[in-house]
């Protein structure tokens, strides 16, 4: 039992508990299901430091129930669109977010996407495991190949990097956009092309989606973007749901605008737009990116560091709004 009152909205891995029971009093949300908002808002009451998880809505009206003893939210994720920034800093609480430790693990599950879409490998699972599988046809379950083809990655930053030099192993041509253009010479490095978005959208038979969930990026792949992909095209979205505008994304998909797409999150997670789990030729993982053991232990020690360091007054060791130490 230790001196700061902190929440855990959910089991996070034992590396990081450990570390934060040895010096916080903890209030750890135990059930198998994320923490209800009543619960939530009942439970930051009075705490020093919150603990949690990307699927937790952190609004003012969280922060407000926690009242004037909160110092820190460390959330277990690199996003952290779930928590309301600008409240947080205002009222002088440091937030902490874990970049970096996850970028190869959602990489790698951004390829698994990719090729288990162009291969078909879940659709054919759901074949043999049906016992409708006849044996080997010319014809049967033929997809995409990868070398010469063109994969377009809407956000170029760790993870979107990541990926493109996977992508180079299969020998993907890798176009895309960002906000702001790399230099010249870590193009060529990489290699990458930079080209607007109506040109990334229209050129790439793999399109995958990169960037953080912010005003900017809210469907920012919507009916438009999906009518100007080429019919035999895929999308991939490991970013954050409301990216794509899913119900246009369902629409397209019965209309064989393009030929599929692979999500690994979605807009109203975990709740699926209607339709969606109907059709063939998606593949639906469940907000899997970082879910590797190595990747979530390092995630929760992170986590741990950041909840630690702002208790004691000084800014977590991976803080997105170091302004706000200012303030208290
Ligand atoms: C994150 O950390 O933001 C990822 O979405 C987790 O997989």
């Amino acid at each position: 039992m230790g001196a700061w009152e902190v929440l855990v909205t959910r089991q996070i891995p034992e590396a990081g508990l450990d570390l934060i029971r040895k010096e916080c009093s903890v209030r750890l949300w135990e059930e198998d299901r994320p923490i209800p908002k009543e619960k939530l808002l009942a439970l930051a009451a009075g705490k020093d430091g919150i603990v949690c998880l990307l699927s937790d809505p952190m609004g003012g009206d969280v922060i407000a129930a926690a009242g004037p003893k909160l110092k820190v939210i460390a959330t277990m994720a690199v996003g952290f669109d779930n928590i309301d920034l600008d409240e947080a800093t205002r009222r002088g609480i440091v937030v902490g977010n874990t970049p970096g430790v996850l970028t190869e693990a959602t990489a790698d599950l951004t390829l698994a996407l990719i090729l288990s879409l162009g291969r078909r490998i879940v659709e054919g699972d759901r074949l043999v495991r049906s016992g409708r599988w006849t044996g080997w046809a010319p014809t049967q379950l033929v997809g995409a190949d990868f070398n010469g083809k063109t994969l377009g990655i809407v956000g170029l930053g760790r993870i979107g990097k990541a990926v493109a030099r996977r992508a180079k192993g299969f020998g993907l041509n890798v176009i895309y956009h960002n906000r702001r253009r790399l230099a010249e010479p870590e193009e060529a490095a990489i290699p990458v092309r930079f080209v607007s978005l109506e040109e990334l959208v229209r050129e790439s038979d793999f399109l995958s989606l990169h960037c953080p969930l912010n005003q900017e990026s809210y469907h920012l792949i919507g009916k438009e973007q999906l009518e100007q992909m080429k019919p035999r095209a895929y999308l991939i979205n490991v970013a954050r749901g409301p990216v794509v505008d899913e119900a246009a994304l369902v629409e397209a998909l019965r209309k064989k605008q393009i030929a599929g797409a692979a999500l690994d999150v979605y807009e109203q997670e975990p709740k699926l737009s209607p339709g969606l789990a109907e059709i063939a030729n998606v593949v639906l993982a469940p907000h899997l990116g970082s879910a590797s053991i190595e990747t979530r232990n390092r995630m929760a020690v992170m986590t741990a560091e950041n909840l630690l360091a702002g208790l004691k007054g000084g800014l977590p060791p991976w803080c997105v709004n170091p302004q706000a130490r200012q303030k208290k």
